[in-house]
């Protein structure tokens, strides 16, 4: 396990990070790959859409184009103050502090679960992405944005050490053991040679 999948010493990592978060995000995740995974998200207006690991609202910010009705979770405090710059603390966003391993929601809370960059981070994915199916109603999307595992062996093990990369392979078994049972993944990049991403999109089962 990678030394950022671990609450606590993510939570100290974006107490520094979110001072140029917004600053270094774009070379790695930008507005033209956040629109894309949106498309593909097929949220609607009026849809109630949670966006797990928001961060300073960077991906909330595009939700916001579509619907009206956004929910914003993150566990860093120095990352929310960010957003709260951004939005407001009672703004257009409702904005809450949780973990996506135990959400604070009621079963069927929303239409739609999304969450850009943050999975690498989870201690226990497949929980959070059971989180994920729980909150949001039958049949609702879950985009799930992480990195994509690299080619290279050296970048392999350097990954590993840091945080949860994963391929296709990883994707399906993990969304599969969470309780989904269709699922895409695209991959995403900014330009060649910078780090990929890997774009899942999941529909909760009707049951
Ligand atoms: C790379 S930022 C992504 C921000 C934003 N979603 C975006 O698209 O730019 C990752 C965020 O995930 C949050 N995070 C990490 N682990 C988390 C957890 N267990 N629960 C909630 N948020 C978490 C971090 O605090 C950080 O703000």
């Amino acid at each position: 396990m990678g030394i950022l999948e671990d609450k606590a010493r993510a939570r100290v990592f974006y107490r520094y990070l979110s001072t140029v978060y917004d600053a270094i995000n774009p070379f790695v995740w930008n507005e033209a790959m956040r629109d894309r995974a949106i498309e593909w998200f097929g949220v609607e207006a009026g849809d109630r859409v949670l966006d797990v690991g928001c961060g300073t609202g960077f991906a909330t910010r595009g939700l916001l184009v579509h619907t009206d009705d956004v929910w914003g979770l993150d566990q860093s405090a120095h990352q929310l103050e960010r957003a709260y710059g951004k939005f407001g603390r009672r703004g257009p966003v409702r904005f809450v502090r949780g973990d996506a391993e135990r959400l604070p929601f009621a079963d069927d809370s929303f239409d739609a679960y999304w969450s850009s960059g943050s999975i690498e981070y989870w201690p226990n994915p497949v929980a959070a992405l059971e989180e994920a199916r729980r909150v949001t109603r039958p049949g609702g999307p879950v985009l799930v944005v992480g990195p994509d595992y690299p080619n290279s062996t050296v970048f392999q093990r350097l990954a590993d050490a840091i945080m949860l990369f994963y391929d296709e392979a990883e994707a399906d078994r993990m969304f599969a053991a969470a309780g989904f049972g269709t699922f895409e993944h695209h991959i995403q990049q900014r330009a060649p040679g910078t780090p990929r991403a890997i774009t899942t999109v999941a529909a909760v089962p009707e049951e």
